[in-house]
């Protein structure tokens, strides 16, 4: 529906905030803190579209591929912006770790302090890495994510800290972007739309993105927003506080959404589901995408691969079976993180490699070919 802007191909590679402005709360005030994140590919998978047949077609918005390899910068890049118009000079999270990482990377960019505060040994070593190489000052605590984020609330109430988590709502509109890009791919908004669900901030932000470019008439549709999470971490799906959520994908080992009131409106108002696949479910969506589609994310990015391949499968009693919905539909799955950021969990795939010698015979006898 929409066609080719030569104003918005100028803002590629400066970021969301250059292409989306006026969706976005900035002004000429706002000092523009970029890495050149969003932009990232939408990517055809054939395998995922003939798992679901019918004529449907099955896209990847790959989000491993923004600058600190997680969708987190999208939020970011407003929420530090807004931060430093606001003249503040530190920032600070709660996190399961790609948090942590924009906002470390974020706040170095603009030349303020970060604060990280994060769950004791719950942190993938990518992230934790990150956090650390952007200078951020990392506080590890005994206690999970929900923990944390109280911990963060609580700091928050003085004027000199910035939170920069999803409570924030500048995070929220900088996510929403996302949306605004697979719609302008598109041409239209797809028929569903399949991400994973921890905190609940990017559903709440796709979900809003959707319906402001319908609003603004840049779409004809809105997609049902289908979110997944894991088995132990499930509280939207069970609708209860889980006190001690338990799941490898650490990304969404989350008990008590922030936006758990806002996931279930864009969930209720767009005729979509929330579901749960287990860690075997998520592992094996991970390793599938890694080797069949060539796109490594980390665990937590797998659960809407895992949750498509479920919806394909009426035996395992889908809340969204794929097989009723109609026939062409597009089909969206966000995969939010960078397989290597997590590269522990990837880590039994790597087999010893005694040297061979360096002749051909020998590497074909290696590769026993
Ligand atoms: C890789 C990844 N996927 C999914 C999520 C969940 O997103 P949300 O907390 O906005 O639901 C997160 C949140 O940290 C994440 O890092």
């Amino acid at each position: 529906m929409t066609e080719v802007d030569p104003v918005q191909s100028e803002h590629r590679g400066r970021g969301v905030i250059a292409r989306y402005e006026r969706f976005l709360p900035v002004s000429s005030e706002t000092p523009i803190v970029s890495l050149g994140e969003g932009d990232t590919p939408l990517i055809f998978s054939p395998r995922l579209s003939a798992a679901v047949g019918r004529g449907c077609q099955v896209h990847i918005k790959y989000e491993g591929l923004n600058p600190t390899c997680s969708f987190k910068d999208r939020g970011m890049t407003v929420a530090v912006s807004k931060a430093l118009e606001h003249k503040m000079v530190t920032v600070i999270c709660a996190s399961t770790g790609n948090t942590s990482a924009a906002a470390a990377a974020y706040a170095a960019r603009a030349g303020i302090r970060c604060v990280v505060v994060l769950p004791a040994g719950k942190i993938a070593s990518g992230k934790l890495l990150q956090a650390f190489a952007y200078g951020a000052k990392v506080v590890a605590i005994d206690g999970n994510f929900d923990d944390a984020l109280r911990v963060v609330r609580a700091i928050g109430e003085r004027s000199d800290f910035a939170i920069v988590n999803s409570i924030n709502p500048d995070r929220i509109a900088g996510q929403m972007t996302a949306a605004f890009e697979i719609i302008d791919a598109l041409g239209d908004a797809p028929d569903f739309h399949l991400l994973p669900l921890g905190n609940a901030g990017n559903i709440t932000a796709y979900w809003a993105g959707y319906r402001q470019y319908h609003a603004a008439g840049n779409c004809r549709r809105l997609p049902a927003m289908i979110g997944f999470q894991a088995a132990g971490a499930a509280p939207v799906y069970y609708d209860r506080v889980i006190e001690n959520p338990k799941t490898i994908a650490s990304a969404i080992r989350i008990g008590n959404p922030a936006s758990w009131k806002a996931a279930k409106s864009a969930v209720h108002d767009s005729r979509g589901a929330v579901d749960i696949v287990t860690d075997e479910e998520i592992l094996a969506a991970q390793r599938w995408l890694a080797t069949h589609e060539g796109i490594f994310v980390e665990p937590a990015s797998a659960a809407p691969i895992a949750g498509l391949f479920k919806c394909c499968d009426p035996a395992r009693k889908p809340i969204y079976p794929f097989t009723q919905i109609p026939e062409s539909s597009t089909i969206v799955c966000t995969v939010t993180g960078h397989g290597l950021k997590d590269p522990e969990v990837m880590a039994d795939c790597m087999i010893k490699l005694p040297p061979v010698a360096p002749n051909d015979e020998e590497v074909l006898k290696a590769i026993e070919i």
